[in-house]
């Protein structure tokens, strides 16, 4: 299976924790300025989204979803594509100006917003959240907080898809990222959420991405 995702080291890294929002913001403006790459700047969605709107084929209509950390939105460009009134946030604001201007015309909404501190009204607001390949990239110790408050913006009766980059129990890691062991996918099923479906698969680079699905009652 191709997998399109990239690995999100940069090369001007600053991974302290507490400063994992200054990092993206640093990185988007020093690519704005041209010195410096996104390596997550891909022009198609992330394959295995495609993937798995492909095969569930969702029918966006009358329905909302948001996507998390969605850089320049490729990905929320896609759920918009589906019929879904979609929501797309990022906590910085670089790119987010970015993806307005890259999407110009896009019925997709970007808006800049902490996914620590979201507004009230999108907690539980959305029938499909997407996640992929943002929790990995912020510093362990934000990891609990970050998979709960991803979890919250699940509505009743709404799904989740998560998509990470993952790694074996045991195996060391030297981020960013610092990638999902199966147990830390599985905990975003916590408070509510029922997992429907985890998938390991094995990109083209031998490194294991998960892909998981859960649903609120
Ligand atoms: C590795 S990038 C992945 C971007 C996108 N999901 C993709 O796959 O193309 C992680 C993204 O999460 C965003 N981010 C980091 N912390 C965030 C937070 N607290 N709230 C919202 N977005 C955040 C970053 O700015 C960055 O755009």
């Amino acid at each position: 299976m191709h997998v399109n995702d990239a690995s999100d080291r940069s090369s001007s890294r600053s991974s302290a924790e507490g400063d994992a929002i200054g990092r993206f913001e640093r990185l988007y403006a020093d690519a704005e300025r041209g010195g410096a790459e996104v390596p997550w700047d891909l022009a198609a969605p992330h394959s295995l989204l495609a993937e798995w709107t492909g095969r569930s084929r969702p029918d966006g209509s009358g329905r909302r979803a948001v996507v998390v950390g969605c850089g320049f939105g490729r990905d929320a460009e896609h759920l918009a594509g589906l019929g879904f009134t979609t929501l797309a946030f990022d906590v910085s604001p670089t790119v987010v100006r970015a993806a307005r201007r890259r999407h110009a015309g896009s019925p997709v909404r970007y808006e800049v917003a902490d996914l620590f501190t979201p507004p009230a009204p999108w907690v539980g607001g959305f029938d499909l959240v997407l996640e992929s390949m943002n929790v990995q990239a912020l510093p362990v110790g934000l990891r609990a907080r970050a998979t709960a408050a991803v979890g919250r913006l699940v509505a009743p009766g709404g799904t989740l898809l998560v998509i990470a980059a993952g790694r074996r129990p045991g195996e060391a890691v030297d981020g960013p990222p610092w990638p999902l062991t199966r147990a830390e996918v599985e905990s975003f099923g916590a408070a509510g959420l029922t997992p429907a479906l985890v998938e390991e698969i094995t990109a083209p680079d031998g490194g294991l991405r998960w892909r998981a699905e859960f649903h609120r009652a």
